[in-house]
């Protein structure tokens, strides 16, 4: 392992035998097989596979979402599902940014409110939550979106949406994001100029970095590439990528 591959810390992300199965009509058909993933500190590591291998059903599970039918989620050494409701609402809070293909951003809010929106949900209020408002407008600022922070998502293009989507998600700085094809709903050039905004942050803040893609170009640009098929992370597909 190379010097700059090597984990740094303990892993802020543990997966272990994870399974979860969807009742369809009057049959339950099981989507996660017993997944287990690491994704180690500081790293940007990217899943990759088919349509259909249960990359979503996965991610909704890490990102406290949905609930497996067996397995653990470890986040930042606590065992997630094993917490009360509340608790586990704080520590998706304190620890998980969460981007989604379709950006997911409420839209009776300005982009400034969207990407505040955080911060409220972690209960900040009065003079806390203001100075998180300035900090979004910053984040929005450096994004490009100086001119665009009363605009409600309907105003906004695609790659302005996924900005603010990013915004919202790293604003409380969280030692974790999850994207899932964060760039599916894009043009080629916006979804490149998205990617580089997201990295240059990751590169500031040293975030780990989960990131579901179908992008080869992309998995370059990853320190390790892990392949999911048909629920199950495959054994050997583990490629650490020289950067
Ligand atoms: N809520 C659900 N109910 C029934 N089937 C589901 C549900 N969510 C996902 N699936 C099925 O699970 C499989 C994996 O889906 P998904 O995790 O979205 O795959 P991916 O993100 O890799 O494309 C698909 O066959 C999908 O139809
Ligand atoms: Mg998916």
């Amino acid at each position: 392992m190379s010097e700059s591959s090597r984990p740094k810390g303990p892993s802020p992300l543990v997966v272990r035998g994870v399974r979860r199965s969807f009742k369809v009509g009057e049959r339950r058909i099981e989507i996660l097989h017993g997944v287990d993933l690491d994704l180690h500190d500081g790293e940007r590591l990217c899943l990759m596979g088919a349509s259909g291998a249960g990359k979503t059903t996965l991610l909704n599970v890490i990102g406290l979402l949905d609930r497996p039918d067996e397995g653990s989620v470890q986040i930042m050494g606590t065992e997630a599902w094993a917490q009360s409701a509340p608790a586990r609402a704080r520590l998706r809070n304190r620890s998980l940014g969460f981007v989604f293909q379709f950006y997911h951003l409420l839209p009776e809010l300005s982009a400034l409110e969207n990407a505040t929106l955080t911060a409220r949900l972690a209960g900040l209020r009065g003079g806390a939550l203001s100075a998180q408002r300035d900090r979004a407008a910053e984040i929005l600022r450096r994004f490009g979106l100086s001119e665009r922070l009363g605009h409600r998502p309907g105003r906004l293009s695609g790659g302005e949406q996924q900005r603010v989507a990013i915004a919202r998600a790293l604003l409380l700085d969280p030692p974790i994001l999850v994207a899932d094809e964060p760039t599916g709903n894009l043009d080629r050039a916006t979804g490149e100029r998205v990617l580089e905004l997201l990295f240059e942050e990751q590169e500031r803040r040293a975030f780990s970095l989960l990131l579901v893609t179908h992008d080869e170009r992309l998995a370059q640009r990853c320190s390790r590439v892990v392949y999911m098929e048909d629920g199950l992370i495959q054994a050997d597909s583990t490629t650490p990528i020289p950067h």
